[in-house]
Parts: structure tokens; C-alpha cells; sequence
């Protein structure tokens, strides 16, 4: 009989291929659906004073090329980052499975290219609406403020006017370079560590 409190063992728990492939599926399963905890992620840049974090929606995941992507404004603080420093890292957490995963890289901006037209194509009205924001995302305004005209305020301006949008539109895409993924368990925690150099995949274990 196998002992009641085995029984939650997910297959991954001492497998490496294993792990990385649920990764993949996670971070896939968070970029489709809104409601799953990984539907959004936290990047972190390298600013000159403090490190730099703030949450985006996970928006495009491609195992085949191994990267990961999300949509912000060209003019953003976190893109001025970028510019002095690419390296990035995104971090995830599943309350409910327990799954840690800080993915790291380097960034590449794409703006008002291939990569971000067929993103913006792709991009609802309602998302879209960010982007017409008159001013750069923070800039200091002495009255609580929107950003955006008063007569786009409370209504979804029309496409022609969204779409002007486009010139603030980025993509950015993290080229991974490693993977490290945590996973709590009351037997014992696992920990693993996936590196990706010159497209050769390497899979470790660490200890928690
Ligand atoms: C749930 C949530 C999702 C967000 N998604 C994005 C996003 O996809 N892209 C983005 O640029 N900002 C997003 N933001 C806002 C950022 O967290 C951040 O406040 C803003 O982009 C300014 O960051 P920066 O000044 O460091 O560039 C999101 C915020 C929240 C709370």
C-alpha cells in the first residue's frame, strides 16, 4: 500500500527532463490563460541606483527558440534600463503548485519592426489603449492624472486613434540563458537549474 502522505508526489519531483518540460508547460499555460498565476511575471532590470521590478503580463512563450516575451512602452523607465543594460530576469510563482521560476537573459527591444507589427496586430483595443498615453509613463504630474485626453478617459477611443499607439508600442523579448525553478514540498523542497550556452541545454540539480 503506498503511504498516504506519498501520494501528492508529482512525477517531475526527481526528474530533470521532467521539470523542464513542466516549466515550459506552465509558462505556456500562464501566457494563455488570464487566470492562471503565471499569466503575469515580475522582470527585474539593473538601474544605477536600486535594482529595478515591476509586474507585465506574460505574453508570448516559445520553447522551440527559447524565449519569452511581454509588451510595454517604448518611452518606460524599465526600456531606458534595457538600453544601458540588457540583462534581464523575469520571475514567476504558482501559489497553488508551489512552483517557483525566475527565468534570465538578455533583452531584445523590438520596436516599430517585423516582430512588434505582428505583436500590435495581435494586441486587443482595450490593451492597446495603454499606449495612448500623451506623455512618457512616469512623468511627474502635479494633479492625479490618467494620461490619457479627457474625451478618451472613460470610453474606448476608435481604432485610427488606438493605433497611434503603435509609435509607443515594444516588444520585448528575452533570449533565455537560464532557468532556475523551485519547488516546495513538505518531504523536501527540490531545486533545479537549466542553462541554455550556444543553444546547448544543461540540466542541474541544486540544493534548495
Ligand atoms: C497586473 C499588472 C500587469 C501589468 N502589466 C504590464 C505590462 O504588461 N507591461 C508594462 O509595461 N507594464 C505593466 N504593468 C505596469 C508595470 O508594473 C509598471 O508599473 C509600469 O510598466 C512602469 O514601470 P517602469 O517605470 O519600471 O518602466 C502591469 C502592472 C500590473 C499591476
Amino acid at each position: 500500500m503506498v503511504e498516504e502522505s506519498f501520494r501528492d508526489i508529482p512525477d517531475f519531483y526527481d526528474d530533470l527532463d521532467k521539470t523542464y518540460d513542466n516549466i515550459w508547460s506552465l509558462l505556456t499555460i500562464g501566457k494563455a490563460k488570464s487566470k492562471s498565476e503565471m499569466h503575469q511575471g515580475y522582470i527585474a532590470t539593473v538601474n544605477k541606483d536600486y535594482p529595478s521590478i515591476r509586474t507585465v503580463v506574460l505574453r508570448h512563450v516559445n520553447k522551440e527558440t527559447n524565449t519569452i516575451s511581454f509588451h510595454t512602452d517604448i518611452r518606460s523607465n524599465k526600456v531606458n534600463e534595457l538600453k544601458d543594460n540588457d540583462m534581464i530576469s523575469m520571475l514567476f510563482y504558482d501559489h497553488g503548485k508551489k512552483i517557483q521560476i525566475k527565468v534570465s537573459g538578455v533583452a531584445e527591444i523590438n520596436h516599430k519592426n517585423d516582430k512588434a507589427q505582428e505583436a500590435w496586430a495581435n494586441t486587443r483595443s482595450f490593451s492597446k489603449k495603454c499606449y495612448i498615453v500623451e506623455v512618457a509613463p512616469g512623468t511627474h504630474s502635479d494633479t492625479p492624472v490618467s494620461g490619457y485626453l479627457p474625451e478618451h478617459e472613460k470610453d474606448l477611443p476608435s481604432e485610427d486613434i488606438l493605433n497611434k499607439g503603435y509609435d509607443n508600442f515594444a516588444l520585448v523579448e528575452i533570449k533565455i540563458e537560464s532557468m532556475e525553478w523551485l519547488y516546495l514540498h513538505r518531504h523536501g523542497h527540490r531545486r533545479a537549474l537549466f542553462k541554455l550556452n550556444n543553444e546547448k541545454l544543461t540540466k542541474e540539480w541544486l540544493t534548495p
